[in-house]
């Protein structure tokens, strides 16, 4: 396990993420400067690249400033009664729209209301895709679920990576915390953190199942509407 809520720590980190981002940004705007002195066409490519690492850039200011709205209780929420079948298949199909993976998608026939801010719950989802997405060996499948629950909606994000052992179960919703399978990849510790934030705001619940070796069921539970 890394880091946990040290400032240095935490700083140096969030230093080294962005310029992980910054160095191949500015390398790729290099590239294009020369294309266009040489009179040569732009490649599409590169600006794809560059546009990517601009939308990797946003994101790492928007968990680090949703982190501080979480820590000042002033984390925008606006519930509403809506059918969480239509929120889990958004979050599906923009998943799927920027990643080549596998997501098989369960819904059942009867509209699953609650009472939910659909893009928060577009979010938490968003994160736990990226998660199974980056900590997954690649082509291995993902599968979301949602279902009726004993008192309100249950939504399932199931992978078939590494799973993770007891000790990291308990830490891994801390924020600034990152396990075992982040070894070698980018991120900062705050997509479970922000996930169990707004969980927690719609009076849910959020936790994982999961084994060594066995990958990982992330669970999310709303109270009904
Ligand atoms: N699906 C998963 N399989 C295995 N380990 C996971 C999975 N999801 C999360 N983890 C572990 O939990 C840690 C915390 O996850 P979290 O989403 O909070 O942060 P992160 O993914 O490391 O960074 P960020 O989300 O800020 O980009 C990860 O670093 C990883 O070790
Ligand atoms: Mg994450």
């Amino acid at each position: 396990m890394t880091n946990g809520d040290d400032t240095a720590a935490v700083l140096a980190a969030v230093a080294h993420e962005f310029k992980n981002a910054l160095a191949p940004l500015g390398m790729t705007l290099q590239l294009i400067e020369r294309q266009v002195q040489t009179g040569q066409p732009v490649a599409a490519a590169d600006l794809a690249f560059s546009r990517a690492q601009v939308r990797l850039l946003s994101s790492l200011v928007d968990d680090l400033l949703d982190q501080q709205r979480v820590d000042l209780d002033a984390l925008p929420f606006r519930p509403a009664p809506a059918d969480a079948r239509a929120v889990v298949g958004e979050a599906v199909a923009a998943f799927r729209r920027a990643h080549d993976r596998a997501v098989a998608l369960e819904l059942p026939e009867a509209p699953l209301m609650a009472e939910l801010d659909p893009a928060r719950l577009r979010q938490v989802l968003a994160n736990l895709l990226e998660n199974a997405d980056r900590y997954a060996p690649p082509g291995s499948p993902v599968t979301v679920r949602a279902q009726p629950a004993a008192a309100g909606v249950r939504i399932e994000v199931s992978d078939r990576g590494p799973g993770l052992g007891p000790q990291e179960k308990a830490r891994i919703f801390q924020r600034f915390v990152r396990g075992a399978a982040s070894r070698g990849t980018s991120g900062l510790g705050l997509g479970l953190y922000l996930c169990q934030a707004i969980v927690a705001r719609h009076g849910g619940q959020i936790g994982v199942d999961s084994l060594p070796g066995a990958g990982c069921t992330f669970w999310i539970l709303l109270p009904n509407a």
